[in-house]
């Protein structure tokens, strides 16, 4: 049984003249992970930053860095990304044909690679990626925005997953989440199975020491 549960605030959402201070109240209220979005307008209707970022971030905190790639073509990014500290990068099945090569590729640089999938992308598409994967993202909104509602089909699409990483000897690949995560339903998406809870407006919006004490409190009941 996977105990690993871990909060990681999305940056998304975070006040970009103040991201210092944010982070060092991601810090203060005990999270474990900063999430970076990257978004190309392309794969998803969006824009966001790219791997400057990380090399800002990077000096000022030692948290660990998952960045999530909603890229059409995550090959050319991940080399950077890499090299400037992330420690898990993921990418879109629906954005490339070639999974296993670009799993490969994370891994080659000493990273835990992830394969992401959209809401209504079957979960099956997972199965075969869990063979060779670090983790996988399942999306609870559809990606490109912070603040959306959370998308329920996830407790059927997780179950089915976990049941198929333990008939393929596969419990230690870790399943991170994203989107529509908050204090309220935070612990019922851990017991579902979730290790790596991805919040962005549910961490930024209001004071957020307190959120992530609360979702950390939460998930520890
Ligand atoms: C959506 C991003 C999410 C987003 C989550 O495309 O991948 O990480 O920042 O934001 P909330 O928690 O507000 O749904
Ligand atoms: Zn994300």
């Amino acid at each position: 049984m996977n105990k690993i549960n871990i909060i990681a605030p999305s940056l998304l959402s975070a006040n970009f003249a103040n991201l210092e201070r944010d982070i060092k109240f991601c810090e203060e209220g005990g999270a474990e992970m900063l999430h970076l979005d990257i978004m190309d307008n392309h794969f998803v209707p969006n824009l966001t930053f790219g791997p400057l970022i990380l090399q800002h971030i990077k000096p000022i905190t030692n948290l660990q860095i998952s960045t999530h790639l909603m890229v059409t073509n995550p090959d050319s990014l991940i080399p950077q990304f890499a090299e400037l500290g992330s420690d898990l990068i993921s990418f879109h099945c629906e954005a490339i044909p070639h999974i296993h090569r670009t799993i490969s590729l994370i891994q080659s640089y000493g990273k835990k690679a992830g394969v992401a999938l959209n809401p209504l992308t079957p979960i099956e598409y997972a199965y075969e990626a869990a063979e060779f994967a670090d983790f996988i993202l399942l999306m609870t909104v559809n990606p490109g925005f912070g603040g959306q509602s959370f998308i329920p089909n996830f407790y059927n699409r997780i179950d089915k997953l976990t049941n198929q990483l333990h008939k393929i000897n596969r419990t230690n690949v870790l399943i991170e989440v994203d989107g529509g995560i908050k204090i309220e339903n935070a612990r019922e998406i851990v017991d579902a199975g979730a290790n790596i809870l991805v919040s962005g407006s549910g961490v930024f919006k209001g004071n957020i020491v307190e959120n992530i004490k609360l979702m950390k409190n939460e998930l520890e009941k």
